[in-house]
């Protein structure tokens, strides 16, 4: 181990990079995956980089991901400082690791279970939700459509049932702006504002500043949420996730300072799970339905397994065994565009050694999912959709090790149960109903897409084409 003021010399290797900027050229969101893939080529598994003064580890690969996250957890589990002193109290998703991150994430999952994570009660309200989105869609008729927002009010309205115990109509107005907000602050952002000298860059302060605002939108709208329900809180009855969290507060001690959980924790907790509980799996959808529209055959043989197994009824989890292809379509979905390629920032707590490699403290950490998932070594030709990876000569569900869209670890995402209920009952049912086609005569969509915080396609339009036509 690096002994303070210990030169560090076995750093992993990594390229050279520009005086004072160091690589961040290089962290371009538009080449960034690609530059990683060219580095991981040159210098293996572990390389590093400098993003300005910052140094930073790349893992690529499954294995020297689990090396790390799985293996050195007490070491890996950090994220970067707060941007500012005022930020400090973060709900769980950027929580420094300790204790103040373990209270919030075993109430994350404490109030995801309570209200659903993995129960039937909550696959009716999803199924619900799915079938809303499907009665807009019969109104357009097959015409060509965005279906972006469409998809984020569907989703959204389901972490919206479970945190503040209502749906909205698709046709709200504050709804509808509340899930532009969040689709904009998911869509920008990259790794590199983690790095305070790189925010002082005057594109990045500006970048920021509009981050902030958006931010305090949703913020504001949470807290309005959390003041209806305090006006009505009884600890006999536990609605929703905010009541799980009012609860905690109220048994604790009064006194602000000495709660496990304090007001701002909590409301940016609950931010978290609504932010990450929404566009995440709507993105996730987008580029489903955008493959799928591709590969029509692939839409055949999930229709041919639903039309089996369910006929007219409702997709039913409980009967998720029976469709392998159409659970090996979900994870080629995932696979060919994980919608966090690089995971959430990571950062290590004190100076270790990863495969002989000194890595010292407070080193800023990317586990590179997207070179697990998108390597040819492991994935042949990994720009192919190909559902039939995921399946063995018999037609059954394999799931490899280097299926890693959820991440590794502690960290690892926190409603992972939830997203896999969401994805099969909504393309389910929708692909139950529609068969999705690009427009006639359109020119081919992007499936570049763009990568922020998610990794998205850009807009697009399809026609959802109702099967009984
Ligand atoms: C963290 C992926 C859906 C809540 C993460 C991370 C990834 C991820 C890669 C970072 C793990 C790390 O730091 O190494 C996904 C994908 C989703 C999805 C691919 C859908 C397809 C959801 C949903 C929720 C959620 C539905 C909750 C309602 C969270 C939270 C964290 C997290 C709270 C932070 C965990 C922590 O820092 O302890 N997710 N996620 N995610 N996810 Fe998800």
């Amino acid at each position: 181990l690096l002994g303070a003021g210990s030169r560090q010399k076995n750093l992993p290797p990594g390229p050279r990079g520009l005086p004072l900027l160091g690589n961040l050229l290089s962290f371009r969101p538009s080449h960034l995956l690609s530059n990683l893939a060219a580095w991981r080529q040159q210098y293996g598994d572990v390389f590093c980089v400098r993003i300005a003064n910052k140094l930073v580890v790349v893992l690529n690969g499954h294995k020297a991901i689990q090396d790390a996250l799985v293996k050195q957890p007490e070491v890996f589990s950090d994220r970067p400082p707060p941007f500012r002193d005022s930020d400090k109290d973060q709900g769980v998703a950027m929580a420094q690791y300790g204790e103040d991150w373990k209270v919030k994430r075993r109430l994350g999952l404490t109030a995801l279970r309570q209200f659903g994570m993995g129960k039937r009660s909550l696959e009716g309200k999803i199924t619900e939700e799915a079938r809303s989105v499907c009665d807009v869609l019969v109104e357009k008729n097959g015409t060509a459509t965005d279906m972006s927002l469409l998809l984020s009010n569907g989703v959204s309205n389901v972490i919206c049932a479970m945190s503040f115990g209502e749906r909205f109509d698709y046709n709200d107005m504050e709804f509808q702006r509340l899930m532009r907000l969040m689709s904009e602050l998911v869509s920008g952002g990259g790794v590199a504002r983690f790095i305070p000298l790189v925010r002082k860059l005057p594109s990045f302060k500006k970048d920021q500043e509009s981050r902030i605002r958006m931010s305090q939108e949703v913020i504001d709208f949470i807290k309005a949420k959390i003041k209806e329900h305090k006006e009505t809180f009884d600890p006999a009855d536990i609605r929703d996730i905010i009541d799980v969290y009012l609860m905690e507060t109220q048994q604790q001690n009064p006194d602000e300072a000495d709660r496990t959980i304090s007001e701002i924790g909590m409301i940016n907790t609950v931010r978290d799970l609504f932010i990450a509980g929404a566009e995440t799996t709507a993105t996730t959808l987008k580029w489903g339905l955008l493959y799928l529209a591709r590969h029509l055959e692939v839409q055949r043989k999930i229709q041919e397994e639903i039309d089996r197994e369910f006929g007219a009824s409702p997709p039913a989890l409980s009967q998720r065994g029976k469709l392998p292809y159409t659970e090996a379509t979900i994870l080629e979905i995932q696979r060919i565009r994980p919608i966090v390629p690089l995971s959430v920032p990571h950062t290590t707590s004190t100076a270790t050694v990863l495969r002989g490699f000194d890595i010292p403290g407070n080193t800023f950490v990317i586990p590179n999912l997207w070179s697990a998932m998108m390597d040819p070594a492991v994935t042949p030709d990994p720009e192919t959709f190909n559902p039939g990876r995921f399946l063995d000569e018999n037609g059954s569900l394999v799931r490899p090790e280097w299926f890693i869209p959820f991440s590794l670890g502690r960290r690892q995402c926190l409603g992972e149960q939830l997203a896999k209920m969401e994805l099969f009952i909504f393309l389910a049912t929708l692909l139950q109903h529609f068969t999705f086609k690009l427009p006639d005569g359109a020119a081919a969509p992007s499936m570049k897409g763009s990568l922020g915080i998610v990794f998205a396609p850009k807009a697009y339009q399809i026609c959802a084409v109702p099967r009984d036509d």
